[in-house]
């Protein structure tokens, strides 16, 4: 199985996969198909474009494909919809094809996802789960908080804290590396500068996780 990033060519699965994305509870009768014609969820599909120079902010997705066929995507909006917090934080959406469900595509799919919207910039995603949704353990287990009640609902956040740190240690080794090979290069020591590099580009890539624990830390003492 692969997950790869969502492409224009994808988005017409979306409707598919939003009208699987609504939790039916064990026994109940499935809804009708145009369930999802209603505004409230349409939104989480109308419009979305994810790439090139039409892109909407916080339009973000992953679709994971087996043998050919998509089985299950992940995506995020920044839109009036249930798990709104505010106009900085993409709110998910998610659903597996039934048959493919529980095998770990889910877990994939939002791990991915995860460094997605960190590589974009975002610091936390949102989501609204009902309470009884089983979803809800997975989202806890890949460190979803509750943050509000809305009724049937949980809204929830997930910070992309290590994500983000993640993502600027491997660009810190990049750009050391690629330091390291051009001034080698050009003063044909590559021996010399290629090591140099490569502590530099650790040395940024722990900056910048340096950097974001202060964050954390100063986030802490004004939430105290
Ligand atoms: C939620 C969903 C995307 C998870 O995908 P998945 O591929 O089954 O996920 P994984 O195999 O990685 O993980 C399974 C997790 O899903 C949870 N889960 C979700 N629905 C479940 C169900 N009907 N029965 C049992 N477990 C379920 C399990 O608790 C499990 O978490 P755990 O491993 O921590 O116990 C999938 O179940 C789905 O499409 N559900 C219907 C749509 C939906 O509810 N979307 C979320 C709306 S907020």
């Amino acid at each position: 199985m692969k997950i790869r990033q969502i492409e224009p060519t994808d988005y017409a699965v979306l409707k598919d996969f939003l009208y699987h994305a609504i939790f039916v509870p064990t026994g109940a009768a499935p809804l009708p198909r145009d369930v999802i014609e209603k505004p409230e969820i349409a939104i989480y599909i109308n419009g979305f474009n994810s790439s090139g120079k039409e892109a909407i902010k916080g339009d973000c997705g992953v679709v994971a494909v087996l043998d050919g066929k998509i089985v299950g995507v992940a995506w995020t909006r920044i839109i009036p919809a249930f798990g709104h917090i505010d106009d900085e934080t993409p709110e998910l959406a998610i659903s597996v094809f039934p048959e493919y469900r529980k095998q770990g595509i889910g877990t994939d799919l939002l791990k991915k996802l995860f460094e997605l919207l960190a590589e974009k910039g975002y610091k936390q995603t949102s989501l609204s789960v009902q309470k009884d949704n089983p979803a809800l353990h997975l989202y806890e287990r890949l460190g979803y908080k509750t943050v509000r009640e809305n009724g049937e609902d949980f809204i929830m956040l997930r910070d992309l804290k290590q994500e983000v740190q993640a993502f600027g240690m491997a660009l810190g080794m990049c750009f050391g590396l690629m330091f390291g090979a051009v001034i080698g290069t050009v003063t044909d020591d590559t021996s010399t500068w290629l090591p140099i590099g490569m502590c530099l580009g650790v040395a940024i890539g722990g900056c910048s996780r340096w950097w974001s624990m202060v964050g954390k830390r100063k986030e802490n003492s004004m939430a105290k």
